[in-house]
Order: C-alpha cells, then structure tokens, then sequence
C-alpha cells in the first residue's frame, strides 16, 4: 500500500513514545521507507536502537552525527524525499516550537525544511492540554495546514482518566494512507463487515464462544475506510477499540448479529462476514446463575443441551440479488481447508470466500487462501492482518 513512499516519523518525549514503535512497524510492513527523528528527551524515553530496528534506517537524533554523512545536509536530503512527516507522539513543547518556527532540534528542523503533509499526534496530560498557550499553538498549527489526530480520552501515565491519550497507531496509519492518497477505489461504496467470535448465553454470567478476536474483520474495515468506502462494522469482538471514523455496532450473540446484519444489508454493496458465528447455542439458558451442587459428596453433572443457530451467511444469500451485491465470506477450517471452503463459498452462494486455519486466530497475521465462484484459487504467506485485508479488498474493489 505504502512501497514508494517515504516517511518521518517524529518522537518526542511523552510516554506515548512506545506506541510510536507500532506507528514505524506498521508503516514498514505497509511498504514505506521509513526514517525516525527523535528529540533529545525522547532518547530518556525509549531507545533510538529500537526504531533503528524497527525502521531499517539509522534514527536522526542529531543532524551533526556521523553516521548521516551519507545524505547530504541530511535535515534537507531527507525532508525533500519525504512524502510525510508524522509526529507521534508530539509534546507540547513541539507543538510550540512548530508553532513559533523554531528548529532547535533535528526533528523541528526537518518539519521546517519540509513541503510534505505533516501529521501530529498530541499526547499529555489534561492540564497541559486545556492550557491556554497549548489551545492556541494548535490552533494555530491547524490553520496553518497540519492535520491533527487525537488527542484521546482514556486512561493516562499519570493517573487521571481523562483527555490527553495519544490516537492509537492503528488510527494514526488510517489516516496516514488517506493523507498519502492510497487507492479511493470504494468511494461512493458502502461496505457492510462483520467480526469477532459470538458469545452464546448458559446463564447471565457464562457463556460459549470461540477464540476469534476480531482482528481481521477490524483490519478490513478499516482498510475499506482508507479505500473511501462509508463501513458499517458489526462486532462481536468485547475489546477491541472502534476504528477511527467507523462506529461499531456491538452485539453479542448469533442472533443478535443476524438482526443487525439484516438492519444494514440492504444499503451495502459488500457484505463480508469475517465474524466467527457459533454454530451452535445452550437450548435453554438459565435466568440465573447455575449453582455448583454436590449432593452426598458426588459432584452433580450438568449437560447442556445445544440447538444450531441462526445462519446468517444463508439468510442473506437467499436476499442478496445477485450481481447487485458482493458477498465474501470466511472458512476456517482444521482440515481439508479448501475441499471445504468450497463446499461453504457454493452452499452459501458466496462470491469469493477466504481459507484460512486455525492458527489464524486470535493473532496478528494470516496465511490464507482466495477462492472466487468461478474456481479460481490464489494462495497467499503468511502476512499481517492489514495487508492481508488489503488483498481481499482488491478483489472486492474489482468486483463492486
Ligand atoms: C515520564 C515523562 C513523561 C512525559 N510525558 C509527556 C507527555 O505525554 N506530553 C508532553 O507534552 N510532555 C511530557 N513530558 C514532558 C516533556 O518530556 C518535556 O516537556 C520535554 O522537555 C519535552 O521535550 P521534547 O518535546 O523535545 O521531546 C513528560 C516527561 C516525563 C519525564
């Protein structure tokens, strides 16, 4: 998505640094040349070694080093390649220099030197953030052109439980691609996806589900946001955070899913169902909690009793209207993955189905394989969640 492209990431000295890490990783495994500029303090913070790493390109802690002899006048040589700059996370004390045009440090300077977008993540504490100077430092970078991310409100280094999170990376990288202008190719398009493993009640308190984490189907919602589609993300999974600009609807069970993919179907022109459905329910949930019983010192058994659930991939294709709606689904399987993820792409009527087993789950990567109604089967290594959801998306784009 990014190969291509160049990018500073900026690090200035919050605690937020760490999650800067992710923001170089993930810009990485999308293809970017990436380089890190760091300030003084943030060296106190976390080791430039670490982004060296990460990056693949020695960090500019100081424009005068040694190791930068090789770009001429570094803060302009690089600047000049950059198609970005980010800064993740920015102090308040960078939000004014840049406010003020100040290039004391590498970083400042090269935001300086440079024509390039220039993307800020804020990170501290409340005070420092409701503080009049700060208000009007950001105003005054958001009237100049820098786009702003964050900051959040959340739970913070310092104890307060307020505004002053930095965004969180994946959200930093939604926007970057927008910034960057990936692909716009679902504009006008609206995509329906489902995620996370259903929960089926026992009793108030328990309940049966599967270790789907709901990565994948966050991956691809969020990459059909950065392709300009409007999403709709249906959700099961219980923590993970919604995707910048999409609001997820939260259910719970199989049959809460059905009701909310039916309430959103008609509008969408895909409908991918990553979301790992229970196929089967406790017939008879409890109203109140099962209580462990003993009787005459021999532990009392309890059966559950299952009845299948709702299949929802079913009642829609039944509806779907063929040619005027894609439907991919996704097979998991523990064997004879693609005997039967064909069986599941033809008894569903799907439009393209994805193999995948089960080491899949609960992870952060995806070995998987595409398989389309008309027989054709691309197999793809194993790679990260996002990029691996920019692949089923090039087909749903081709295809809507
Ligand atoms: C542990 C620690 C965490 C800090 N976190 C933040 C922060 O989140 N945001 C901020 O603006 N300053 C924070 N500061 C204060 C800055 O580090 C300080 O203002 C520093 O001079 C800024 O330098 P820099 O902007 O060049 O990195 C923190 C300081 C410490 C010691």
């Amino acid at each position: 998505m990014l190969s291509g492209k160049t990018i500073i990431v900026g690090v200035s000295s919050s605690i937020a640094a760490y999650k800067a890490c992710e923001v170089v990783s993930r810009l990485k495994k999308l293809g970017a040349d990436v380089w890190v500029a760091m300030t003084k303090e943030a060296g106190n913070l976390i080791a430039p070694l670490t982004f060296r790493t990460l990056s693949g390109n020695p960090v500019i802690t100081d424009l005068f080093a040694p190791e930068l002899n090789s770009l001429p006048v570094p803060h302009i040589s690089l600047t000049k390649k950059a198609h970005l700059i980010i800064i993740s996370p920015c102090t308040a004390n960078i939000i004014a220099k840049l406010a003020q045009g100040l290039a004391d440090d590498p970083l400042t300077t090269m935001v300086l030197a440079s024509e390039a977008p220039k993307l800020i993540a804020p990170a501290m504490n409340p005070a420092m953030w409701r503080n009049p100077l700060v208000v009007e430092n950001t105003a005054k970078l958001k009237r100049l052109g820098f786009q702003l991310i964050g900051p959040e409100s959340g739970c913070l280094a310092c104890g307060d439980s307020d505004i002053g999170r930095m965004s969180e990376p994946d959200d930093i990288i939604s926007r970057a691609v927008g910034l960057l202008g990936g692909a716009q190719d679902l504009k006008g398009r609206h995509v329906l996806v489902t995620a996370g493993g259903t929960k089926e009640a026992i009793d108030p308190v328990r309940f049966i589900s599967n270790r789907s984490s709901g990565r994948m189907g966050y991956a691809l919602a969020r990459a059909a946001r950065e392709r300009g589609a409007d999403v709709t993300l249906i959700s099961a999974s219980g923590y993970l955070p919604d995707p910048l600009d999409i609001k997820a609807i939260k259910v719970e069970s199989a049959a809460g899913m059905l009701e909310a993919v039916l309430d959103f179907y008609n509008n969408a022109q895909a409908v991918i169902m990553a979301a790992a459905v229970a196929d089967f329910r406790p017939k008879h949930p409890k109203r109140s909690k099962i209580k462990k019983v003993e009787r005459r010192k021999l532990k009392v058994e309890h059966r559950i009793e299952l009845e299948p659930t709702e299949d929802i991939l079913k009642a829609i294709a039944q509806q779907k209207g063929r040619n005027s709606r894609l439907l991919v689904g996704f097979a998991l399987e523990t064997e004879e993955l693609i005997r039967n993820a064909k069986k599941k792409l033809e008894e569903k009527d799907l439009d393209l189905i994805v193999a995948n087993d089960q080491t899949t789950l609960d992870g952060e990567a995806i070995k998987f394989s595409l398989i389309s109604r008309d027989g054709r089967i691309d197999e793809y290594p194993l790679q990260s969640k996002d990029r691996a959801a920019h692949v089923i998306l090039d087909r749903v784009a081709a295809a809507v």
